[in-house]
């Protein structure tokens, strides 16, 4: 599969992600459009999704764009979705055959094309063992409605099980220098067993930027403010610390924190691509002056080492 190295993440584009809460919020379609041309005129040729993603809005407005567009463009594009959320509050969730079947097909149907490169499981389903999961997922393949299938927010033992129970090629979690926990587990599992592993929330939901200081406000209008919950734990003079860190280093280097951040993800031979999440095209700046920042083992390590 041609995956770019860098994957422009459309979990804004009408929303804050999966969480009903913000459905209708996020980037407005207009938004949408000038950020997938912007990543387009960038070589960005990679998309990541998901059904739920603004409650549908994100694959729909993917779709309307993709129409706009010539053959070259629709033909080159790689679209990857997953499915496990509720598309609205109070709606179904979960990994039953019948659910992911239909939901992929709701899906071809927003983004108005036969068949996506790749679908991923949201997140692990407790209550559906995972071979009846991948069961539904081989007839999509069979069908031609799929060209491959993976797993997103997966523990090692989860990932283990999976492997024996279907053909799961790639995986997608969250991976940072402030979220190493795929090292433990999942990170060498991938590479022992060939899979493609494509981190999201590679900039810590913007705090490897370094627009989070310590005793500051959040500036108006950033993720922060709007949903921080899974960051507060960042809250911490420890991180802090770190961020100063990085900050010098880019600085030596003459780039962004940020560029920087998501260069130490791409000099990781097991990352196949990283999947960024900017709001506006001036913030696809540092992960495209990443593709050209060239880390040394040495240097990768001291960039971690930052953050204990
Ligand atoms: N599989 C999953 O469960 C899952 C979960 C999360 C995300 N994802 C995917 O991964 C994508 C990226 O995740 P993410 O949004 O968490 O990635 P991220 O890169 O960690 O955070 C993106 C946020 O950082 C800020 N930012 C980005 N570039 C910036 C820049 N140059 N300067 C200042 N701030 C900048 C923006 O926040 P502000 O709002 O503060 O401007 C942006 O919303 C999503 O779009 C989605 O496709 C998947």
């Amino acid at each position: 599969m041609r995956i770019t190295r860098l994957i422009l993440g459309c979990g804004n584009f009408g929303g804050v992600g999966s969480a009903p809460a913000f459905f209708g919020k996020g980037e407005s379609r207009d938004e949408a459009f000038v950020l997938m041309d912007a990543a387009w005129e960038a070589g960005i040729r990679t998309f990541d999704t998901a059904d739920a993603y603004g409650g549908g809005r994100s694959e729909t407005w993917i779709g309307d764009w993709l129409r706009t567009k010539g053959a070259d463009v629709r033909d080159s594009i790689v679209l990857s979705t997953k499915t496990f959320n509720p598309m609205g509050e109070g709606e179904d969730r979960g990994l039953a055959p019948a659910r992911v079947k239909r939901q992929l097909e709701s899906s071809l149907q927003r983004l108005g094309v036969e068949r996506v490169d790749m679908v991923l499981t949201h997140a692990w389903d407790d209550d559906v063992p995972i071979a009846e999961t991948a069961g539904a997922l081989d007839e999509l393949v069979a069908d031609g409605k799929v060209g491959a299938y993976g797993l997103s927010n997966v523990d090692g033992a989860q990932l283990r099980d999976a492997l024996a129970a279907g053909a799961f090629g790639w995986v997608q979690n969250s991976y940072s220098l402030l979220d190493r926990e795929p090292e433990q587990e999942v990170l060498p599992l991938c590479a022992e067993r060939g899979l493609g592993f494509t981190p999201f929330s590679p900039l810590a939901g913007g705090w490897l930027t370094g627009k989070y200081r310590r005793g500051e406000e959040a500036p108006p209008g950033s993720r922060m403010t709007t949903r921080p919950e899974p960051y507060l734990h960042l809250r911490d003079e420890a991180v802090y610390r770190g961020l100063d860190g990085l900050a010098a280093a880019a600085a030596e280097r003459g780039v962004s924190p940020a560029a920087l951040a998501i260069a130490w993800l791409l000099a990781d031979p097991r990352v196949t691509g990283v999947v960024v999440g900017p709001r506006r095209p001036d913030q696809l700046e540092p992960p495209l002056a990443a593709l050209g920042v060239e880390l040394g083992e040495d240097e990768r390590d001291a960039l971690t080492g930052l953050f204990g």
